[in-house]
């Protein structure tokens, strides 16, 4: 097991060091065609969880100047507010609101959901975006690891509680969820909430960005037959005030190697434009290009087994009926 978590350490880092930074994205963009980013979305509602600051930041923005009508749900009203109004003189486009609710919460995210559907929108496009690494164990006031909380059981209630709205714009609407290459570094398991004494954030967060492929992959599944696509991605190492916050050795020693915002948001942007026959539902992306969700000799795709009963607990911890 040890020889086996150091290879995929090591794969990872070099994998990561040489596609995720800064000049990774300079090297696959030599591929992208412009046109793909030119599409105006006018008519269309998105809603970015996260979006005051960093990756989300850059999606709202990157949305609301192509036109769409954009939801940016946010935890903090005064940081959300000034996000807001960014945005609004940035791109002109006064279609942009704020919505606050903390993700960390399955009664807030309710709340959010009973209130804004009485809104009776069509989604076109949920970006689950909202996340963290929080190196300490915090339960939240709901009972949840803090990590798990937000990053998998709000993206979980998120998106399962959009489903009515997202099927009022089918077949055109989509859910982009920011996962993170991290997970390459972990199997899917069942211990979704690290139980035991040797918390490790890092490995935590690696765990939840696990989850959230896996999930994409069997919400493809189980929603295929509702117009619906289902996308994890993996924006690339950006600087953010997230990973400055949470890795701030990682952080400093990739200093001027690291992304913008706009590039990490830049596949994200992509995905939400694109024909959805050009995308394929359950895949993982990076770079506008599908990627793979498993290293070689990592030993992680087999885990995927474990899905159907993560879902059942996901299900059963956020009280909605399958
Ligand atoms: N930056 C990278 O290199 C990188 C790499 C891989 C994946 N990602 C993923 O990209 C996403 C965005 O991260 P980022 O790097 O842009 O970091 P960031 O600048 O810290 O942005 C994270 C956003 O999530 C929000 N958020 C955190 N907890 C929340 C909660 N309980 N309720 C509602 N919103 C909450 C934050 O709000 P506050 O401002 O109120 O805290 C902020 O708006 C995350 O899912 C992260 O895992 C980032």
């Amino acid at each position: 097991m040890f020889l086996l978590k150091t290879w995929r350490s090591t794969a990872f880092g070099v994998y990561g060091y040489l596609n995720f930074t800064k000049s990774g994205f300079l090297e696959h963009s030599k591929k992208f065609k412009a046109e793909d980013m030119q599409t105006q979305i006018e008519g269309k509602n998105c809603i970015v969880t996260g979006a005051n600051s960093g990756i989300g930041y850059a999606a709202a923005e990157g949305l609301a100047s192509r036109g769409a009508t954009v939801y940016m749900v946010c935890r903090n009203k005064e940081r959300g507010e000034a996000a807001l109004s960014k945005i609004q003189s940035a791109t002109g486009n006064k279609n942009v609101y704020l919505e606050v609710c903390d993700i960390s919460s399955v009664g807030e995210i309710k709340s959010f959901a009973s209130n804004f559907s009485s809104k009776d929108v069509p989604i076109h496009v949920l970006v689950n975006n909202a996340g963290l690494l929080e190196h300490k164990r915090i339960i939240t006031p709901e009972g949840y690891e803090l990590n798990f909380a937000v990053n998998v059981l709000g993206t979980y209630t998120m998106t399962e509680l959009m489903l009515p709205l997202l099927e009022k714009a089918a077949p055109d609407a989509r859910v982009i969820t920011v996962a993170s290459g991290g997970m390459y570094t972990a199997p899917l398991t069942k211990d979704l909430q690290f139980s035991g004494n040797n918390f490790d954030g890092v490995e935590q967060y690696a765990r939840n960005k696990r989850v959230q492929v896996a999930l994409t992959e069997k919400w493809a599944e189980m929603y295929k037959t509702k117009g619906i696509g289902f996308y994890s991605m993996h924006p690339g190492w950006a600087e953010t005030l997230g990973v400055a916050k949470s890795l701030p050795s990682f952080s400093q020693s990739l200093s001027g190697k690291l992304r913008t915002s706009e590039e990490g948001a830049d596949t994200v942007i992509w995905l939400a434009l694109q024909p959805k026959e050009k995308l394929v539902s359950g895949a993982f992306y990076f770079d506008r290009a599908e990627a793979p969700k498993h290293l070689k000799f990592a030993a992680t795709s087999a885990s995927h087994a474990a899905i159907d009963s993560i879902v059942d607990s996901l299900r059963s911890f956020s009280s909605l009926s399958s």
